[in-house]
């Protein structure tokens, strides 16, 4: 790809060169304020942008290639947002990492703004009595935890009808895929026969969800309780392209005040929570939920989850952090020595104690295994099974860093897609009492409480437990 740079870094010319760069890249060109990752640009070609920009930069002369940081089309997810940012930098301009954190939480604080100001929520209609027994709808159910949630709402006789409501799953069909899903999670196909199941595909941000009308009066009808869950489980996306996930949250809000029957602390300094886009994104879906609750009959139960592991069959998706960090691993040779605190959930627990906790009357709760095990306790037996040293934290990453800068290695090594991600642990000091990687103590303490003995009878990780992953990420091929 032969790209020349622009003559001068002004806006008309420096939109066009992007426009060029990501129209190159991604053989189609969305429009200059659509976000790409919405339109297909997958990690790779992300590498590719910036790597097409960092070597016109260089060869020019014109703006200090090392202001680009590694994230920067993650961080500027629009063919006009990178070319601001271009233009910014040329003139001189470079963000101080203070710049940066309070323009960010301007930004979380004008989105949770957009999506509770105008339209007020609805009034909320109550009926003379509430249905029994409750009828759920759950979404995101052909995700890993959206599908052991959906096997153990089946399990409980219980509950009434249950609406698992997806995205489309295109050629293969919902029952298919969702059959798939279960099989890969090795849940109880023969649940999917209940009669009290129903597959819906469909789009929260169209009207009546892109249903039938029948099928969205049924629901509007009977659903009592509303389990969100779908998401994008992406560390490296902005806010701003996760905005969608936003909209739907207050789509799911509008509609739980539309049905007839009514269904640990907030966090209120964005601050706090600053650094993923994915983290802001959850704290914006928080903030619209907390006005509508102040402001209609709305109670949302928000449970906070640690982080999940692989389950009975040892299943672990390849692209979540932990798996990502063996593969990486592997590829560099040797695998990090990591401090702090491993309170991971087994996925199939944390769905049972999701539905239990559905009904709770406490607002916040934290869902993270009250007996965690120190993460180095993971990473030794991790260096036996797949025979690789353990070193330095430091030394590890800057082979990472290494990788990324070398474009045959970025494209195929899938932590530099983490880069970012794993330098919160380079800059966070002081990580033995915390969860590795992640910067915020997280107290459980009244989640455990209202989860009886549930929560504390969790058996802590094992052995076993590593190398049921291992297993399932080499069946996979993931792993060697
Ligand atoms: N995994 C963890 O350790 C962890 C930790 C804390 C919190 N959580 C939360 O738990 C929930 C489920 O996570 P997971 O690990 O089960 O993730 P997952 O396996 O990636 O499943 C995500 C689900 O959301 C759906 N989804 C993703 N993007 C969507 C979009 N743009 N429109 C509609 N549906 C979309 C997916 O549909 P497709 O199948 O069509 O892609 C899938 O059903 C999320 O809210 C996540 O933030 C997970």
């Amino acid at each position: 790809m032969h790209i020349l740079p622009p003559e001068t870094f002004d806006t008309v010319s420096t939109l066009s060169f992007v426009r060029t760069v990501v129209g190159e890249v991604m053989a189609l060109l969305p429009g200059d304020d659509q976000d790409i990752f919405q339109h297909g640009c997958d990690s790779l070609q992300a590498t590719w942008i910036r790597n097409s920009i960092l070597r016109v930069l260089i060869a020019s002369k014109k703006i200090d290639a090392k202001a680009i940081p590694s994230n920067f089309v993650y961080a500027h997810p629009t063919v006009r947002l990178l070319a601001d940012m271009l233009e910014h930098l040329a003139s001189g301009g470079a963000s101080s990492r203070l710049e940066v954190a309070a323009r960010r939480s301007e930004d979380m604080i004008r989105m949770v703004t957009k999506y509770t100001l105008s339209p007020a929520f609805p009034n909320h209609v109550l009926a003379q009595s509430e249905p029994q027994p409750e009828s759920v709808l759950v979404t995101g159910t052909t995700g890993v935890l959206g599908s052991h949630i959906l096997a153990e709402l089946l399990g409980q006789p219980g509950i009434g009808n249950v609406y698992a409501f997806n995205r489309s799953s295109g050629a293969l069909g919902i029952h298919a895929h969702q059959r798939a899903v279960f099989e890969r999670e090795g849940l109880n196909v023969s649940l999917l026969e209940s009669p009290r199941l129903r597959l819906l595909e469909g789009d929260l941000l169209r009207q009546e969800f892109g249903l039938q009308t029948t099928e969205f009066d049924m629901l509007l009808r009977d659903v009592t309780w509303v389990v969100h869950n779908a998401w994008q489980v992406n560390f490296s996306v902005s806010l701003a392209s996760l905005e969608p996930h936003i909209a739907a949250t207050r789509a799911l809000i509008d509609f739980a005040l539309s049905t007839p029957v009514a269904l640990e602390q907030q966090i209120t300094d964005p601050h706090t929570v600053l650094g993923l886009g994915y983290t802001e994104s959850k704290w914006v879906a928080e903030q619209i939920l907390e006005a509508a609750a102040s402001q209609t009959t709305l109670k949302p139960v928000i449970i906070r989850l640690g982080q999940l592991c692989g389950a009975s069959n040892g299943a672990w998706k390849a692209t979540e952090w932990f798996p990502t960090l063996l593969r990486t691993s592997q590829l560099l040779g040797a695998l990090p020595i990591l401090h702090g605190k491993a309170s991971w959930v087994r996925v199939n627990d944390a769905a049972r104690i999701i539905v239990n906790m559905s009904n709770s009357a406490e607002r916040y709760l934290h869902l993270t295994h009250p007996h965690p095990v120190p993460t180095l306790f993971v990473l030794n037996h991790m260096s036996q099974l797949l025979s690789l040293p353990l070193i330095p934290f430091a030394e590890w990453f800057c082979a990472l860093e290494v990788a990324a800068s070398e474009e045959a290695n970025a494209a195929t090594n899938p932590g530099v897609r983490l880069l970012e991600f794993f330098r919160t642990y380079a800059n966070t000091e002081d990580q033995i009492e915390r969860e590795t990687l992640f910067p915020v103590v997280v107290d459980n303490a009244k989640a455990v409480q209202i989860s009886g003995s549930v929560m504390n009878e969790l058996m802590p990780l094992s052995n076993e437990d590593a190398e049921k992953w291992v297993v399932h990420l080499q069946q996979k091929g993931y792993l060697v």
